[in-house]
């Protein structure tokens, strides 16, 4: 079937996640903090992660605000930053996070082909809202789905069921676009036609699928549908 659905992973893949501690790193007054920043984005990203499969895995489910404030809660507290202050700063820059730069051109550019643009992430409907309106890329947007809806994070197959429920279309309709490994290759394994934004050059994932595109940003993907 031909694509009619592009569907995207939020964190990391529209949204830079490592944003909100690179921004508070270069405020004045956070000498500390510049000094160890990307070693608490990564671990604040690898946790966060972590809690997701591990609370999915184990029936715990908590909404994505939760497992983000304790995956910082983890980052800080190996980094030895114990500061509220910088602490309530990373997470208010958590819900106004960048968008990668060619983000906007790419989703103008598939809704003027005439593909459905949508969201599904593990972030809270709030959190999305938020950082969609502070990307400024709603326009280009059909819909927004957040695991809330289903009580579970990716890559749990219910999360990909909401896009069929939801957007009314088969799995092979489907280009699902994320630049974690994992979950390109659990929406491989469900049935989507799958792209995975490596933009770091790691390794694939040796899981049960394996993405059936590879790129190094979202400009590619106008030249997969
Ligand atoms: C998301 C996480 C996986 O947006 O980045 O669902």
């Amino acid at each position: 079937m031909p694509v009619t659905t592009c569907i995207f992973d939020a964190y990391g893949t529209l949204f830079d996640v490592a944003g909100a501690a690179r921004v508070a790193a270069a405020e004045r007054g956070r000498e500390q903090l510049a000094q160890v920043w990307p070693q608490i984005a990564q671990d604040w990203r690898q946790k966060q992660l972590e809690y997701t499969w591990l609370r999915a895995v184990a029936d715990q489910h908590c909404d994505f605000w939760q497992v983000t404030q304790d995956g910082l809660d983890w980052a800080l507290e190996a980094a030895g930053l114990d500061d509220p202050e910088t602490r309530e700063r990373l997470l208010a820059l958590y819900w106004e996070l960048p968008a990668y730069p060619e983000v906007p051109h790419v989703l103008a550019d598939l809704t003027a082909q005439g593909l459905r643009c949508a969201i599904l992430s593990n972030g809270s409907p709030e959190m999305l809202q938020a950082a969609v309106d502070s990307a400024g890329i709603g326009e280009f947007l059909a819909d927004s789905l957040s695991v809330e809806d289903v009580g579970v994070f990716k890559p749990h197959a219910r999360v990909y069921d909401m896009v069929g429920a939801r957007m009314g279309c088969a799995r092979d309709e489907v280009l699902f676009v994320s630049s974690n490994g994992w979950d390109a290759a659990g929406a491989a394994g469900y049935g989507f036609q799958t792209v995975w934004v490596n933009r770091t050059g790691a390794p694939v994932d040796r899981l049960y699928a394996k993405p059936h595109h590879i790129v190094t940003d979202l400009t590619a993907i106008k030249g997969l549908c």
